[in-house]
């Protein structure tokens, strides 16, 4: 067996093979530019050995941000054919040509850590920094919300691209006018683990639309059929105004309008839960359609500072049926599909943040055997992007940076 400083060691290559300059790709090929979430993980990862560089990270992603405190999901600092869709097909006018759609807000929590790691070094970057996130935070106050819960405007936002939360709203899309294109992805990684041409069709009429807008917000807040009010981006969203309220105290700003958005997204996130299903769900809010779905993002509460004793028990039951860590989707759903992307694998990386949240609201019996079983689950199965929950058998693309990152920042530790 590997020992834990040769597998760290492996570890921090993959970061440092992964970067680019001053950003880091999630995995070569599939994922050749700089991903909005990924990178702030990225940032965590380095903030273990190279807290400077973690800092480039998350300032090269701040770079990115549009006019109006929008900070896009993909950044194409160097155009590469072996990506779909690429910056021609989203037509955006930012300071770097980029996609027209956010992820999870989850840098502001990242540059919290990367500034906990060395405060003398990370005041002044932290600064720096302060306004551009409390920008963007208000960008999603202001266009996303939907009682007080975050909306998503595409699966892509929420990271979890073909979770079922979104199966009903899609199926309401019509994409038989969405034309020819080439997928590059499916010529990178096995098609079995990756969205199906269904999806796919829907993902891009959404692009196609948002372009024709202009990705004007208000225009397609009037127009969009994919509004979707989700745990992935009320949670995140919540935990980024608490650790940015914390970063504000610490530059001695005014963080009363931080204290309102956290009120605010607090009784958002209660709009979430799901009574007859028990858990976090997603809801639509132009249907008002549950989706009916326990992921792993409804898990992610805690993380959010949001106690659930039900969600407890329901993360203890998941936790003594599926060997591996947290899986993207119930095994007992019948959408569960184990080597799909979000419909039924494991992904490292919401362990971290469920694990982190389980710390921090004092489960630590939990938090440490999420940890243990994801150490585990790399120790055996590698750097990959995610895991058959129930064999533990590695999918999609390999090497991946947010894996790494989670092993030095979380799993890995001693
Ligand atoms: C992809 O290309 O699969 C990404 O998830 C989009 O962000």
């Amino acid at each position: 067996m590997t020992s834990n400083t040769a597998i760290s060691e492996q570890a921090r290559e993959i970061l440092i093979t992964n970067d680019r300059g001053g950003y880091t790709v999630p995995t070569a090929g599939l994922y050749p530019y700089q991903w909005n979430w990924d990178s702030a993980v990225a940032a965590l990862g380095f903030a273990q050995f190279d807290v400077d560089r973690a800092w480039v990270e998350i300032e090269t992603l701040f770079k990115g941000q549009w006019a109006d405190g929008m900070v896009p999901h993909i950044l194409f600092h160097k155009s590469d054919p072996g990506y779909f869709p690429g910056p021609d097909v989203w037509g955006c006018e930012g300071p770097i040509p980029s996609s027209g759609i956010i992820q999870p807000p989850i840098a502001a929590t990242m540059a919290r850590f990367v500034w906990e790691q060395d405060k003398g070094l990370g005041r002044e970057r932290l600064a720096a920094l302060y306004p551009k996130m409390v920008k963007w935070h208000n960008w999603i106050m202001r266009w996303r919300l939907h009682r007080g819960a975050v909306c998503t405007t595409h699966p892509w936002e929420t990271g979890r691209d073909n979770a079922p939360d979104w199966d009903n709203t899609m199926a309401r899309m019509d994409a038989s006018d969405v034309g020819e294109y080439t997928r590059r992805d499916t010529a990178h990684v096995n098609s079995d683990d990756r969205p199906t041409k269904y999806d796919y069709d829907r993902y891009i009429k959404l692009v196609q639309m948002g372009r024709r807008l202009n990705w004007d917000q208000a225009a397609m807040l009037a127009e969009s059929p994919f509004r979707v009010a989700d745990p992935t981006m009320t949670f995140t969203t919540l935990r980024a105004a608490r650790d940015l309220q914390v970063i504000g105290e610490a530059l001695g700003e005014d963080t009363s309008g931080i204290a309102a958005s956290i009120e605010l997204l607090v009784t958002g996130a209660e709009t979430l839960w799901n009574e007859e299903l028990g858990g976090y769900d997603s809801r639509d809010v132009l249907s008002g359609e549950w989706a009916g779905c326990l992921s792993n993002a409804s898990y992610l509460c805690w993380f959010a500072g949001v106690e659930n004793a039900k969600m407890l028990a329901r993360l203890r039951d998941v936790m003594t049926r599926v060997p591996f860590p947290v899986p993207s989707n119930d095994p007992n759903a019948e959408s569960f599909d184990a080597r799909r992307y979000w419909r039924g694998p494991t992904w490292a990386v919401v362990n971290l943040l469920i694990g982190i949240g389980l710390e921090d609201m004092g489960h630590k019996t939990e938090a440490k055997a999420l940890a243990d079983k994801t150490a585990g689950l790399i120790k055996e199965h590698g750097f990959a992007e995610y895991f058959d929950p129930m064999n533990g058998k590695a999918a999609g693309g390999g090497t991946f940076t947010w894996t790494a990152a989670v092993w030095l920042a979380w799993a890995g530790r001693d």
